[in-house]
């Protein structure tokens, strides 16, 4: 979703005039056109089971940005057990670029949630070729992934606090995922600070701020034990990356997961992550999510 940039109103006259123009008949370019036959995905046959879920959020290095090579690396390929929540919120099949809806202000690239989740789902046990959608769901099913895109570009951490418009649509977009087909949320996966490295205030007040967003999601979801995995900044905007990237190791709060991505290759803006890196990423991540859930107190 789109920060409360436009107005809501000018958004329902969009939507309006936009469903106007479908139902008379379509000038050719707007059915054809990448963005609208995305928002027309169909709803995977998984939508309505119990899912896993991960929440992203944060900023461009979560998203992804940059052309995606061709062929696509095979983590990045869809799998008919991952699921993303449109912006619509429906459940579709997760094909990147994952935030294509939600992050629009930017064209998206691959980011490291795909290939963290076919990671996940190579170490469920379940085998996975006698698996049918329309089986009654059962312990023994095998597990089902639900992705909850809500990362925006160029996003600073004061943006994500508690009553902004990012925090609020993440929250509300958590819930209607358990809504629809219930499940857990596994973990959120946040990546972001890079715009909180230009302004002093902004990095010297960076950890108070997502101690402070860790705590409110944990409260507003009801999940107190609620797995955050931070990744630790790989590059900044300006030049107070070093006390970001200090303050996010210094969260002292429980079940708060530091991965460092300082160190992995990024593209020639020095600014994003390049493909290899994304895909190193959402390999780091997952290693960090399975330790993390195989040390858990099953009776928490
Ligand atoms: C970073 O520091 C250099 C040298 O002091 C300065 O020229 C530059 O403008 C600074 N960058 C930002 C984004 O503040
Ligand atoms: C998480 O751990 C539980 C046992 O505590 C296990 O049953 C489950 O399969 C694990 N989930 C994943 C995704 O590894």
């Amino acid at each position: 979703m789109k920060p409360a940039r436009r107005p809501l109103l000018g958004a329902l006259a969009l939507a309006a005039l936009l469903s106007f123009l479908l139902l008379a008949a379509p000038p050719s370019g707007l059915l054809s056109s990448s963005s609208s036959s995305r928002r027309r995905a169909p709803t995977s046959p998984y939508a309505h089971r119990p899912k896993l879920l991960f929440l992203l959020a944060g900023q461009s290095n979560m998203a992804g940005r940059g052309a995606p090579p061709a062929p696509l690396p095979a983590p990045y390929l869809p799998h008919p057990r991952l699921l993303r929540l449109a912006a619509d919120r429906r459940w579709v099949a997760a094909s990147p670029p994952l935030h294509a809806d939600i992050d629009t202000h930017k064209t998206c690239g691959l980011g490291p949630a795909m290939p963290f989740a076919h990671r996940v789902l190579l170490s469920d046990p379940a085998p996975s070729s006698l698996s049918e959608p329309t089986a009654p769901s059962s312990a023994s099913s095998p597990v089902v992934l639900g992705l909850v895109p809500c990362a925006v570009g160029g996003t600073r951490i004061w943006m994500w606090a508690r009553g902004q418009p990012l925090y609020e649509a993440a929250v509300a977009r958590t819930r209607a995922a358990v809504a629809d087909g219930g499940g857990a949320l596994g973990a959120v996966l946040w990546f972001q600070g890079e715009s909180d490295t230009v302004e002093a205030d902004d990095a010297r007040s960076y950890g108070g701020k997502m101690e402070r967003l860790v705590a409110d999601l944990r409260a507003d979801l009801g999940l107190p034990s609620l797995l955050v995995i931070q990744v630790g900044l790989a590059s900044g905007e300006g030049n107070y990356t070093d006390i970001v990237r200090e303050a996010q190791q210094n969260v002292n709060l429980p079940n708060v997961i530091y991965v460092d991505a300082m160190g992995l290759p990024l593209s020639d803006d020095q600014l994003h992550l390049s493909t290899e890196a994304q895909l190193q990423l959402g390999e780091m991540l997952a290693q960090a999510y399975l330790e993390f859930n195989s040390s858990r107190d099953p009776n928490l």
